[in-house]
Order: structure tokens, then C-alpha cells, then sequence
């Protein structure tokens, strides 16, 4: 077969292309794609920030027998943020001090069993749901584990 037998295509401007060259350029753009794709999902990997898994670790803060009922007592979190646990008939819990508004700091009211923020008048119930004022939402709870006579407050591990 002569070269001049070998079957042409022509492109859209009207141009014949040969099947070699026509492999080619589809061979080319195949190559291209998969560069292309491979650099994206290489680039995102530096884009998106990988997922952290939070680790917590468990914290002695006090013992069950120097908590009464309506006691609290104050901690640092592993965040160095304040915190507290309250004895609110038998029942132990620890909360953020952290205003869920506009982050000031609130007080346990242990008479009236409530949390109340002095910035803008907001108030929590004793399971730290905003209860009044502008708080739009709990404020953060503790998990509160007791091993003997120990309390243990679950908190991040830095
Ligand atoms: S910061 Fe607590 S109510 Fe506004």
C-alpha cells in the first residue's frame, strides 16, 4: 500500500488529517487530562486542611468529698479556658465559663441553681441551657467521670 492509499479524515477547518496524526493529538489530550487530574487532586491535598481527630484525655479536678451539694469548684480546661463544676443535687456537671453570646464570663448562682452572665443579662439553667437574654445557644459541657472518691473532667488534649 502507498502512502498516498492511506485513508484521510478531514477536520473541522476543512483539513485532512491522517489517522496518525489524528492517534496522536487524541493520545496527547488523553495524557494532558490525566496531568491535569492528577495536579488537581495533588493541589487540593495542600488546600483543604487535613481532619485533626481531637484526642481528650481525663483530668482529676477535685474529690466527691469536698463537693457538697450546691458546691462548685473552678478549673482551667486543657485550652486554658475557665471552666466549672458544679454538685447540683448529687448530680455533677462542668461547663465552659464562657458566655455563649459574646464570651464573658459567667457566674454560678448556686441559690437560684442557675448561670448568669452579668455582660447582657443572660441566664443558663443548671444543665447550662440558655434559658433568658441574648445567649443563643448552651454553654459548652464537660464530660464528668468519678472513680472512687476522684472527679474526672474530660478535656482537650493540647
Ligand atoms: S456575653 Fe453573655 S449575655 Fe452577652
Amino acid at each position: 500500500m502507498q502512502a498516498k492509499d492511506i485513508p484521510m479524515e478531514e477536520n473541522s477547518s476543512g483539513n485532512e488529517v491522517s489517522r496518525r496524526d489524528f492517534l496522536s493529538n487524541a493520545a496527547m489530550t488523553v495524557g494532558l487530562v490525566i496531568s491535569l487530574g492528577t495536579a488537581a487532586i495533588y493541589g487540593l491535598k495542600y488546600l483543604v486542611p487535613a481532619k485533626k481527630k481531637v484526642k481528650y484525655v481525663d483530668v482529676l479536678v477535685g474529690n466527691l468529698s469536698e463537693l457538697p451539694d450546691g458546691a462548685s469548684l473552678e478549673f482551667v480546661d486543657g485550652l486554658g479556658k475557665k471552666a466549672i463544676l458544679i454538685n447540683n443535687k448529687g448530680k455533677l456537671s462542668a461547663f465552659s465559663k464562657i458566655c455563649t453570646h459574646l464570651g464573658c464570663e459567667v457566674e454560678w448562682q448556686a441559690e437560684k441553681k442557675q448561670f448568669f452572665c452579668p455582660c447582657h443579662k443572660g441566664y443558663f439553667d443548671a444543665s447550662g441551657k440558655n434559658i433568658a437574654g441574648p445567649p443563643p445557644r448552651p454553654l459548652d459541657k464537660y464530660k464528668v467521670t468519678v472513680k472512687d472518691d476522684n472527679i474526672y473532667v474530660s478535656v482537650r488534649e493540647v
